[in-house]
């Protein structure tokens, strides 16, 4: 005889609990207005999505030494003077973090740290001080006792985060995690991270270079891939609000294999300039080196202008670099980048003053892209008066001082050059 309902065990924990589930509508269901708090650098809260929201956690990820400590060592100090905040460094000393503090001359005054690794003791601290904001630096140093395995191990960092992420839920801190991006295996990467926090940042750009780049690959919060802007200097970081002019290396004659295209990352378009080099290849295989972009997207795009505009590279190696050190993954850039690599196997330049963006396809159609007028009045606003652009994109009453051309296939393109 089957047992009724309520004595089955997979029942019993519901029927025991009466009502302690709720089912609700979603109509019911106001949306919660969250006041967001604003750090004080505005390409930080930029990232973001407009600021922290109150209880969540971001990840920022990047290379050693891109400089992950100094921003939020930075953003701390920005912060209103009301808003509480705690730094817990595990990776360099209380004395080390006061010198750098002092190197940025920020006001120590209203910042509060905490050398500590073992979870269990800094979230008891944590607990005592409550601050809005912590920042763990970084999340490979944190440990919890109830793993046996080493600090750093993908079992201690997923452990010690997820419960850095509850303690976020509950209290409504704002709680950052700051992951060294690692090569050797034995230390776990913020990869393993991505899926348990709101919101995940990476630097990108070279640690030699001046200008970091901070983009959001994940926000709960906000549009992915928005990019905060931001140049190293003597004073640690500072922002770049209008970076457009920094990713373009302005020729004064025009040279061959320069194209500049219209970008746009997040919410805000951007000038960037793709150069190309193609050489006589001396191997068998030729070198396809792209930097900043898709390796099989360059080889898709050589691919196409063979098929459909009859120009065949199989015997030069093909260099493509995008300036700035920013990466650029969306499908506007093909038609830049092939228009840089034919410029330069030419030997022609293109003129100075044209910009272009544009997908192209596999059958040589140039597809439009979305954000098509606002990304034409950020290159009218930096002085570009000509654009090439898929016919879709063209905005109807035209653009000021600016000669717009429409095109559909690769072979309206070649002829208009
Ligand atoms: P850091 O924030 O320590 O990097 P991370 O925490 O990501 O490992 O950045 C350190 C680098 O930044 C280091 O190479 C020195 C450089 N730097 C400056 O150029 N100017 C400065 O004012 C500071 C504080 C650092
Ligand atoms: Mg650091």
């Amino acid at each position: 005889m089957p047992s009724p309902p309520s004595r089955n065990p997979r029942f019993a924990g519901y029927a025991g609990r009466p009502g302690r589930a709720q089912v609700q509508a979603l109509a019911d269901v106001a949306p919660e207005q969250q006041a967001r708090l604003a750090t004080g650098i505005g390409e930080l809260d930029r990232v973001l999505g407009g600021g922290l929201v109150p209880g969540s956690v971001v990840l920022i990820g990047g290379d050693p030494g891109i400089g992950k400590s100094t921003l939020l060592l930075q953003a701390l100090a920005a912060l209103p003077p009301e808003t509480s905040s705690l730094y817990v460094s595990g990776e360099e000393s209380p004395q080390q973090v006061s010198l750098r503090a002092r190197r940025l001359g920020l006001n120590p005054a209203h910042l509060r740290l905490l050398a500590e690794t073992r979870v269990e003791d800094l979230l008891a601290a944590v607990d005592r001080e409550r601050p809005r904001v912590l920042v763990v630096d970084s999340i490979q140093t944190v440990y919890t006792d109830l793993l046996q395995s080493a600090p750093g191990s993908v079992a201690q960092v997923r452990e010690s985060a997820a419960q850095l992420v509850r303690y976020a839920k509950q209290s409504g801190t704002v709680v950052f995690l700051v992951g060294h991006v690692t090569r050797e295996g034995t230390i776990a990467g913020p990869r393993v991270l991505e899926h348990m926090v709101d919101t995940v940042l990476y630097f990108e750009g070279d640690p030699g270079g001046r200008f970091r780049v901070v983009r959001a690959v994940k926000n709960r919060f906000g549009a992915v891939n928005e990019l905060g802007v931001f140049a190293m200097g003597d004073g640690g970081l500072r922002e770049i609000g209008n970076p457009s002019a920094i990713f373009l290396s302005r020729h004064d004659e025009p040279v061959p294999g320069s194209v500049i295209m219209a970008t746009r990352e997040g919410t805000r378009p951007l000038l960037v300039e793709v150069q190309a080099l193609v050489d006589s290849g001396r191997s068998a295989s030729p070198r396809r080196v792209p930097l900043g972009m898709d390796q099989g997207r360059l080889a898709m795009l050589l691919a196409v202008l063979h098929r459909h505009g009859g120009v065949a590279m199989y015997d030069q190696d093909v260099y493509v670099n995008v300036v700035g050190g920013v990466r650029v993954g969306e499908t506007a850039a093909d038609l830049a980048v092939l228009l840089a690599v034919l410029s330069s196997f030419r030997g022609r330049p293109l003129p100075v003053d044209l910009v272009v963006f544009g997908e192209v396809g596999l059958a040589g159609e140039i597809r439009p892209v979305p954000g098509g007028p606002e990304r034409l009045h950020e290159a009218a606003k930096h002085g570009f008066r000509r654009a090439i652009v898929p016919r879709a994109n063209v905005p109807k009453g035209g653009v000021r001082g600016m000669e717009v051309h429409a095109v559909q296939r690769l072979s309206e393109v070649l002829e208009r050059l």
